[in-house]
């Protein structure tokens, strides 16, 4: 293979991985929130991206999300309904989960 393709492979590669959401979730979302979400894929309840995307250019984006966490219930995903505070996370855990999951569809 000549450089320049091996240039351009590589640079096709980058594009790809970049495409992947490159963040965790964070410890207090995999313990509170795992159970029940995945940052980029759905079984049983709406992943945070998708979740990020509902919100994507709303200016209370976080405050939104943060009263949904808090309140718990049904937001018409139709997949049921979430436990309010997830499962008892406190309200400095949910600002910052909030915070996190508004930043992942930008
Ligand atoms: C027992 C399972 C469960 C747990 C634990 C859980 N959720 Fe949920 N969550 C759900 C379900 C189910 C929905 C979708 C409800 C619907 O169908 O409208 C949801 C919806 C949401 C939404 C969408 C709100 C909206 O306005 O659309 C957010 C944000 C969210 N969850 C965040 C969290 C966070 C953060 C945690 C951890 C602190 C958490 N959830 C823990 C089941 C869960």
């Amino acid at each position: 293979m000549n450089p320049i393709s091996a240039a351009i492979l590589a640079t096709a590669g980058l594009l790809i991985s970049g495409s992947v959401p490159a963040v965790d979730m964070p410890k207090e979302g995999t313990a509170r929130c795992g159970k029940c979400h995945a940052i980029d894929s759905s079984s049983m309840s709406p992943s945070f991206m998708e979740i990020s995307e509902k919100y994507k250019g709303d200016k209370d984006a976080v405050k939104k999300i943060a009263a949904s966490i808090t309140s718990g219930g049904s937001f018409g995903w139709d997949y049921g309904e979430m436990p309010a505070k997830g499962m008892g996370a406190s309200d400095a855990e949910i600002q910052s989960l909030a915070k996190f999951i508004a930043g992942l569809a930008k």
